[in-house]
């Protein structure tokens, strides 16, 4: 490749790094001069005609659909449902009568997504392929394609590519929400919203040294470790573990933070590390801390990631405020950091983790 890492030791930390800047461009190239949000317009009327939203992805992708269920239902006022495209392939599962699907990609080369594109081809349903690669596979073959804009990614643990796909998604709720008249939508001005998120990641990101210490010690040696949140930060802990299991090899789960006392709570001992994440929901934000003290009062190591608003002076990292819709975004950027540093203290090859393929075009 001729993209080159510049100053950075590893490509993973230049692409997180990019990721404000992938925001911002992400509105100029997804709204015209006067602000308006231009996704095609067979795009939001073959959505608008479908009675369900299908999300096919595999990896950090399919973690970004989650991420974006929030945002897509509530503007689009259809239900989203995820598929895991490994699993689709074989066992589709009976389909509402006017489907749309989704095949997220940052590749777009999947072999398992194309499996299910090929299905949904047959049957003849209407497909978009979200993907950082203009003229992939999934691309040709669906029936509509948005692009990502991220740049090239190299590192094999996906960073910018899941937050621009949340973006992409958000653009792509935005204007079929408006198309149908949904109030919600008008109202989300996002280009603003992503510009704050797009301060946000800065201002994050300006705090490397504080989420290097903090990981430093407690994930260089631990053998396990758990993610938890509710809402859209248990979608976030599923993508937080994932990165930390591709390249720090630590094994660790993202947990709704209430079903922990079902049964994985008896896994918690002395030192286990626990990271929590809270974003402002007030809804939920009490009940995460209520788990939290449970997993303290076992011994756990707790690391909370907090937004501004639901926090306080113990919390660990703090995160600037969002929108609700986008705060996925946001919050995942410091367990992107806690990934990278991790695998850089255990001494891996942080860019390319042993057994892992950037693209797996095999089913
Ligand atoms: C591979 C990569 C993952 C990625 C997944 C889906 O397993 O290692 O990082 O999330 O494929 O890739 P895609 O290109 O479809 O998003």
């Amino acid at each position: 490749s001729d993209i080159g890492k510049g100053t950075y030791p590893f490509y993973m930390l230049k692409e997180i790094d990019e990721q404000p800047a992938v925001m911002r461009k992400l509105s100029q190239l997804y709204t015209d001069d006067a602000g308006n949000v231009t996704v095609d317009h067979a795009i939001i009327d073959a959505l608008g005609q479908a009675d369900r939203i299908y999300i096919i992805a595999a990896g950090t992708s399919y973690n970004a659909g989650y991420a974006s269920k929030y945002v897509l239902e509530t503007l689009t006022e259809k239900p989203v449902e995820l598929g895991i495209a490994s699993e689709w392939g074989y066992n589709m599962p009976r389909l509402s009568e006017k489907p749309f699907f989704i095949f997220l990609s940052q590749s777009g080369e999947t072999a398992d997504s194309r499996q299910v594109l090929v299905k949904t081809n047959e049957l003849g349903i209407p497909s978009l392929t979200v993907t950082n690669v203009p003229g992939s596979t999934l691309s040709r073959e669906a029936s509509f394609t948005m692009l990502l804009h991220a740049g090239p990614e190299i590192a094999v643990a996906s960073t910018k590519a899941y937050t621009a796909q949340i973006a992409a998604l958000s653009f792509l709720a935005k204007a079929v929400g408006q198309a149908i008249g949904n109030e919600a939508a008008a109202a989300f001005d996002i280009v603003h919203e992503l510009s704050l998120v797009a301060q946000s990641i800065e201002a994050t990101l300006s705090e490397k040294e504080l989420i290097e210490s903090k990981v430093a010690g407690l994930l260089s040696d631990t053998r396990n470790a758990f993610y938890i949140g509710r809402g859209q930060d248990y979608y976030v802990s599923m993508e937080a573990s994932l990165k930390l299991k591709e390249i720090s090899y630590i094994q660790c789960e993202g947990f709704a933070a209430g079903e922990l006392k079902h049964g994985t709570i008896a896994l918690i001992e002395e030192g286990t590390p626990v990271i929590a994440l809270i974003s402002n929901n007030p809804k939920v934000a009490a009940h995460t801390r209520g788990n939290v003290s449970e997993v303290v009062a076992r011994g756990a190591h707790v690391i909370t990631i907090v937004e501004q608003e639901a926090a306080t002076t113990e919390d660990d990292i703090i995160i600037n405020n969002v929108h609700p819709y986008l705060s996925s975004i946001s919050m995942v950027i410091p367990t992107q950091l806690i990934a990278y540093y991790a695998s850089l203290h255990r001494g891996l090859d942080v860019d390319k983790p042993r057994n892992l393929a950037k693209s797996v075009t095999v089913e």
